[in-house]
């Protein structure tokens, strides 16, 4: 049977989860972890996930991303099926994955294909130029060509688009707050740093807009490549078992914040602290990433994302790591230690009662698995 197979992987926030919603900056790391969404055709019009149709009342988000990319009405039917091994809710992007896998999926199924010989994609797809004809609601992206020109894209690539398109969806279940963060890392892969400013001309692929409430934020994103981590050095994940919505999280401190002018300094704090972390990275200074980590993590207690269960977490993994903090939305879900003593650490957070698992971050991104030529319009 013709299918689209397209996988994303989860992320763990290495600095700024929360801050960036505000436009400070932040550092993510893709992680072994993937989400995988498959597109089958069926004889019911539609896009159904097992026996229920998506539609904008049950499923807002998809359905929207389903709006721009399928054509509903002149197109077969869509069985999407998904698999994961991203824990949800636990503050390792899950929903993030999904969004950018289906987007992927999504545009392919519609006839944008891939060369299998270099694994390009031919460009089936073309936007009239304007960022309104793809990007609604003010939401915008700017990019750089290959020749090192700014400019707005007519050729969009399929990972910006995924990328933009799954911002958009997050945003959308967050009650308009999300930061291009999670979307961002998943469509990428690797290491990628938002900042309110241009931090790296080398490092800086696009800028992306979005309103929030009575005001526009603004990321700049790049992407770190290259760096390099000393032989040994790894990332143990600890999950709490507690399953913590991020969309609370997120309005929790946006609640704190129209009542305490403290968040506000504690958010500069953080966006200091991310400048410290890049430099560690960028130097390769293990020591020096971990401790900008743990300082990340008292960072965010003050902001009130933290748990009990957490804080255990994080003080079993401090005497065998260089650094530890939680990840993500907070309130539950996961924290991650960098750690030369792998093994130790992770059995240390097992002891305080954590679930881990030792990961590679900095994994390849979002990736088009299987499509027939022409996609599910006009398979051959
Ligand atoms: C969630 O992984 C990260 C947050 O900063 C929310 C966001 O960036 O949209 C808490």
């Amino acid at each position: 049977m013709d299918e689209v197979v397209a996988s994303a992987p989860g992320k763990v926030v290495l600095f700024g989860e929360h801050a960036v919603v505000y436009g400070h900056p932040a550092i993510a790391a893709s992680i072994a972890q993937r989400t995988t969404v498959t597109l089958r055709t069926t004889e019911e019009p539609g896009v159904h996930i097992g026996r229920a149709r998506v539609d904008v009342e049950r499923h807002p988000h998809l359905a929207t991303m389903i709006a721009h990319l399928w054509d509903e009405t002149s197109s077969p039917g869509l069985d999407l099926s998904v698999t994961s091994d991203v824990p949800r809710g636990a503050g390792l992007g899950s929903s993030a994955a999904f969004a950018v896998a289906s987007a992927v999926a999504l545009r392919a199924a519609g006839g944008r294909r891939v060369d299998p010989s270099t694994g390009a994609w031919l460009e089936g797809y073309a936007s009239d130029g304007s960022e309104a004809a793809l990007f609604h609601g003010g939401h915008g992206v700017r990019r750089r060509d290959e020749e090192g020109e700014h400019r707005f894209g007519q050729d969009a690539l399929s990972l910006e688009e995924a990328s933009l398109l799954g911002h958009v969806a997050e945003a959308m279940s967050q009650d308009g707050r999300a930061s291009p963060m999670d979307t961002l890392t998943s469509a990428y892969g690797g290491l990628v740093l938002l900042s309110n400013r241009v931090e790296r001309e080398d490092a800086w692929i696009m800028r992306r807009t979005m309103p929030m409430g009575d005001a526009q934020r603004s990321w700049e994103l790049h992407r770190l490549e290259g760096l390099r981590f000393e032989e040994g050095l790894s990332l143990v994940v600890g999950h709490t078992g507690i399953n913590a919505p991020t969309t609370n999280m997120v309005a929790g401190v946006a609640e704190r914040r129209a009542e305490d002018p403290g968040i506000d300094e504690t958010m500069d704090a953080i966006g200091a602290l991310v400048h410290r972390g890049m430099e560690a990275l960028l130097a390769g200074d293990a020591e020096a990433v971990g401790r900008a980590m743990t300082e990340n993590h008292l960072l965010l207690r003050r902001l009130g994302v933290s748990h009990p269960a957490l804080e255990t977490l994080v003080s079993a993994a401090l005497s065998t790591s260089l650094g530890a903090k939680l990840t993500g939305a907070g309130g539950g879900g996961c924290m991650i230690a960098l750690t030369r003593d792998a093994k130790a650490t992770s059995e240390a957070i097992e002891l305080a009662g954590g679930r881990t698992w030792i990961t590679s971050f900095g994994t390849p991104g979002a990736q088009l698995e299987a499509c027939p030529e022409g996609g599910l319009i006009n398979p051959e």
